[in-house]
């Protein structure tokens, strides 16, 4: 099933366009990987997706409704949409554990006991069980990553958009995120994955949007983009980005 279709949207910034009428579709269960040049408009397309910024035009169909349109709450819409940013956005005063309960409690309105359940279940889920008392600052960043995945999962929400996961981590813990954003799939969570990061994309099984010029240039998998691709802007893209491979 289609979960989200994006027809034809744009995003205007003081009359310049940066996004120029974006088509694409992610299905239940399906992980995409957005790639294009820096300020080719991938992050705001991600935010206009859930409207954090104003789409100029388009429709977006979430679960079969546009909620582009002026009835619709936003609100409660944004809460079926995780959301985990490059620089993982944890509160510094605040625990793992209780990190990942704020939302529990704020907006699914759990009582603390059933938020520390369900945020130990999760945190479980990436790993991170035995940290649950730590604050960020002493945490790694790739820890900061898992909670931060711990906390959008929490909520329950029917895709997680991930913006630039791995772009503030070392090697290493990239390949942890890669992995866990893999047995994320398998279990058929739905993922839409912005990221410059080649090696991150090579090891994500989906299709890759090639972003370029506010518009999709081409949707293939990586191995046919990296493969002399017939668009010189996605040939020079990997050429700059992974010139050995
Ligand atoms: N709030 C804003 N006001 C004006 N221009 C913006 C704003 N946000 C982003 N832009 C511009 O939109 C373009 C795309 O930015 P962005 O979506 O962040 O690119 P990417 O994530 O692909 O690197 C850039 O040229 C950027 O300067
Ligand atoms: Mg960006």
């Amino acid at each position: 099933m289609t979960l989200l279709q994006v027809r034809n949207l744009t995003k205007n910034y003081d009359g310049i366009g940066i996004l120029n009428g974006v088509n694409f579709s992610l299905h239940e269960g399906e992980i995409k990987v957005v790639m294009g040049p820096s300020g080719c408009g991938k992050t705001t397309l991600l935010r206009c997706l859930n409207r954090l910024v104003e789409p100029s035009s388009g429709e977006i169909i979430f679960d079969d409704k546009d909620i582009t349109a002026a009835d619709v709450d936003i609100r409660q819409v944004r809460q079926r949409i995780g959301f985990v940013f490059q620089n993982f956005a944890l509160y510094r005063h605040l625990s793992a554990l209780e990190n990942v309960k704020l939302g529990l409690r704020k907006l699914r309105g759990l009582s603390d006991a059933e938020a520390t359940q369900r945020a130990i279940y999760e945190l479980s889920h990436v790993e991170m069980q035995d940290h649950q008392d730590k604050y960020p600052a002493h945490l790694s960043g790739g820890q900061q990553q898992r909670v931060a995945i711990a906390r959008a999962l929490a909520m329950d929400p029917a895709v997680l958009f991930f913006d630039e996961p791995t772009s503030a981590l070392d090697p290493l813990m990239a390949r942890e995120i890669a992995n866990l954003l893999n047995r994320l799939h398998a279990e058929k969570v739905t993922i839409l994955c912005v990221t410059h990061d080649v090696t991150l994309a090579k090891n994500l099984p989906g299709d890759v949007l090639f972003l370029n010029h506010g518009h999709v240039e081409a949707e293939a998998p990586i191995s046919e983009l990296m493969q002399n691709h017939a668009s010189e802007n996605v040939r020079a893209f990997f050429e700059e980005k992974a010139p050995n491979a």
